[in-house]
């Protein structure tokens, strides 16, 4: 079953397709990083209207690279939440009239299955190892940082253990770049200068560190840094911008990884799994490997494409709802909220 993916929700457009085994035939993703950087953050206006402008060419890319018709893809899946509703909105009125005007079944995604799943696809041919279900997942994105006990690949089979009391781990890397004067987004910039500071100079702490909960916290963090730069002013020196990045990283990427293995042994389960933008930090994916392994655990970890927002993991994820039967119609909405039971506080960590 050949799937076509569409994805909006946020500030990447994107187009892929996909088959129901992971194979990724085309993954065109239109990044609009640069229209948001001059203001720190996406401006939801600018991203809606920039999707709109995109979203039919990275459909047509996606179809001309994978070399496939009409007549050959079987459903189209697109993110019906959450995220921006302006710029979801666009994602699903084109799927929409996509399925109409091809006369294929339409299903709707939820982004953060796609980020649970993402680690299934398979690219450039390249077969890898793939969890057995059931495995515990971290999420860590721009606007969502939480652990799931993921029994099948559906919404329904997909359980919340613990999530972030505040911000999320990418929104944290974004806003301590932002105030190092980084630019953004942040993780990407931080990741590529952590390895040359030294982590121990200026230590930072990431509250809730402790692993019998398995919630987390990252405002704290940030405003350690900026109490710091509050009182030496922003480094002007490399090294110490490179000290700072190494502390907040290893700060960050310790107490998500070390969660993680607590949260799977906790639930008896050998496999663990990351995804979302943050799971492309080196020192989580580094981390992650080791801390399973030490606990006779196995990790996957996804490519790197795979784990920013990109439209074969919401293919792949639609493939998974086609295959159960599940079809969505004309009403499909586009909204904020993810499908995802929260954790309630008494279930999330101290049992
Ligand atoms: O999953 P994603 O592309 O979009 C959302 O659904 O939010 O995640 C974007 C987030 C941003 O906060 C970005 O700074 C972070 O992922 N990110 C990283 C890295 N690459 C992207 N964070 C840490 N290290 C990275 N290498
Ligand atoms: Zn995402």
């Amino acid at each position: 079953m050949l799937v076509l993916g569409i994805e909006s929700s946020c500030d990447e457009t994107g187009a892929a397709i996909v088959s129901d085994d992971g194979r990724v035939a085309s993954d065109v993703v239109q990044s609009q990083v640069r229209l948001h950087a001059e203001y720190g953050g996406v401006v939801p206006e600018l991203a809606s209207r920039d999707h709109v402008k995109n979203v039919t060419h990275v459909v047509r890319e996606a179809m001309a690279q994978a070399n496939v018709t009409w007549d050959t893809v079987d459903a189209v899946a697109v993110t019906n939440r959450p995220g921006l509703v302006g710029a979801l909105l666009v994602g699903v009125q084109a799927a929409k009239g996509i399925a109409w005007g091809a006369g294929k079944p339409l299903v709707g995604v939820d982004h953060l299955v796609g980020h649970l799943l993402a680690v299934f696809l398979r690219r450039d041919g390249v077969p890898s190892p793939t969890p057995q279900y059931p495995f515990v997942a971290l999420l860590a994105s721009g606007g969502h940082t939480a652990l799931y006990r993921v029994d099948a690949p559906h919404a329904g089979a997909i359980r919340e253990l613990g999530a972030t009391r505040d911000d999320a781990a990418g929104e944290a890397f974004d806003k301590v770049a932002k105030l190092l004067g980084l630019g953004y987004p942040g993780g990407p910039v931080i990741d590529r200068l952590a390895p040359r500071g030294d982590p121990d100079r200026i230590p930072l702490i990431a509250p809730m560190a402790h692993t019998s909960s398995l919630e987390f916290s990252f405002s704290g963090i940030k405003t350690q840094v900026a109490q710091w730069v509050a009182k030496n002013g922003v480094p002007r020196d490399e090294q110490t911008t490179a000290d700072l990045c190494a502390s907040f990283q290893r700060a960050v990427t310790n107490v998500l990884a070390s969660k993680l293995v607590a949260a799977a042994a906790r639930e008896g389960v050998r496999d663990v799994v990351i995804g979302g933008g943050v799971a492309a930090n080196s020192a989580l994916r580094a981390r992650v490997v080791a801390l399973a392994t030490q606990r006779e655990m196995t990790a996957f970890v996804p490519s790197l494409a795979s784990c920013t927002d990109n439209a074969a993991m919401i293919a792949y994820a639609g493939a998974m709802r086609m295959a159960r039967g599940e079809r969505d119609a004309w009403d499909l909405i586009a909204t904020s909220q993810t499908a995802l039971p929260r954790a309630t506080r008494k279930g999330r960590g101290e049992r």
